[in-house]
């Protein structure tokens, strides 16, 4: 680990800077075709997994970001920016566009990037938002997910986004939260060298797999009877949320976070796949020996969903007491475990110590961020 001395050191050191003075990213909602084929699970999952392959063409939606500050160095490095269940890519803009995004770039990693240089893509993942939502249970499923990411990264590094001032990537930086997060664990497996940096958000190795069967999977339920107005055409093997309890103890750490936040971020929940559960559940973060670019962890130090310590004190919020969990210290540390999963890379982690699994969305989401970019920089990038 670096110290916290060079944490605080500026990301910019030794850039220049030459920003157009424009006081924000310059954003455009994109669309653009994806064709992929994967061996997916057949549901329900047997021991052992019987596969079926499973292809298609799909749309994808995304919102493209040019920086408001030039770098020239990270002119055609591309921040491939990758949501979690129920979320979409306004998770990574503080649950707006850059217009609305909440409480103005408090909670916008967008916003972070591009003040570094850094273009961004946030996509919809497949299944969510303005993307395509094809059959939630045999189609929406991780290894078929990780060909989507394969793909967006091959047509961005082709020069074939649909974006005004057209050109090759020639540096990806993969960022994903939760299930993005395991999609991007994937990608590490199957295609080490799509990424030249990694970092993997609101994951570690060990799921706290019983804060997540008691609390979190019986409070998904389909869709349609979530919210008929928004979710009735849906195939009912899309999935929502209905219960704000279970919403914020699996998504928040108490005290420190904005309620108004909370509320709108539940207000603007969304969806899962029945398949992308199962298979997030079945398959889990595995050992990517073939990937050896750096990869960064940060995972918050009370994720209910991957710490599995109980808390000796539970908080005590306006809706009752909640039981809270921590990742925690050291080299026994969820966090530290987590690099069995990356023998020959550079692995790092940093735990923010006031957060929970919706780090972006913590009062801390600053300094999240500024570690993530730091990162970044130390290795060149
Ligand atoms: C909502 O979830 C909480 C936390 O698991 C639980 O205590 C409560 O009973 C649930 N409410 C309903 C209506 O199911
Ligand atoms: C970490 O684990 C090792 C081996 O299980 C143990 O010896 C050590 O005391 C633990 N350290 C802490 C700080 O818990």
């Amino acid at each position: 680990m670096k110290t916290a001395l060079v944490l605080v050191a500026s990301t910019l050191a030794g850039k220049t800077l030459a920003g157009a003075g424009n006081q924000s990213p310059s954003c455009t909602d994109i669309s653009f075709p994806v064709t992929v084929t994967a061996a997916n699970a057949i549901i329900p999952i047997t021991t052992p997994i019987t596969f079926q392959q499973v292809s298609g063409t799909y749309n994808i939606a995304a919102r493209y970001c040019e920086p408001q500050n030039f770098v020239e160095s990270r002119e055609n490095t591309l921040q491939v920016l990758v949501h979690g269940i129920t979320y979409t890519r306004n998770y990574w803009s503080g649950d707006g566009t850059l217009e609305t995004s909440y409480d103005g770039a408090m909670y916008s990693w967008i916003d972070f990037a591009s003040k570094q240089g850094y273009p961004t893509l946030s996509i919809d993942r497949l299944g969510n938002g303005l993307s395509d939502h094809p059959d939630p249970v045999n189609v929406l499923q991780s290894p078929l997910q990780v060909e989507v990411s394969h793909q967006i990264i091959t047509i961005a590094r082709n020069g074939n986004l649909p974006i005004s001032k057209s050109r090759k990537f020639d540096k990806i930086v993969y960022a994903g939260h939760s299930y993005g997060s395991v999609l991007g664990n994937g990608l590490t497996v199957k295609y080490p060298n799509d990424a030249d940096a990694t970092i993997l958000t609101g994951l570690t190795s060990k799921y706290n797999f019983g804060f997540i069967e008691s609390v979190f999977v019986p409070a998904v339920v389909p869709a349609s009877t979530v919210n008929p107005k928004k979710w009735s055409t849906l195939n009912s093997g899309y999935l929502a949320i209905d219960n704000k309890t279970a919403f914020e103890l699996g998504f928040y750490y108490p005290g420190y976070f904005d309620q108004g936040l909370v509320d709108l971020d539940w207000e603007n929940s969304g969806t899962v796949g029945e398949g992308e559960l199962e298979s997030a559940l079945v398959f889990g973060p595995e050992v990517a020996t073939g990937y050896v670019n750096p990869i960064l962890d940060i995972t918050g130090q009370h994720d209910s969903l991957m710490c599995t310590n109980p808390d000796p004190i539970t908080a005590r919020t306006p809706t009752g007491l909640w039981q809270t969990y921590n990742c925690g210290n050291g080299d026994n540390s969820s966090l530290a475990e987590t690099k069995s999963l990356y023998p020959n890379a550079d692995y790092e982690y940093y735990a923010p110590l006031a957060s929970g699994h919706c780090l972006n969305f913590h009062y801390d989401a600053q300094l999240t961020f500024d570690y993530a970019h730091n990162w970044l920089n130390w290795n060149g990038f």
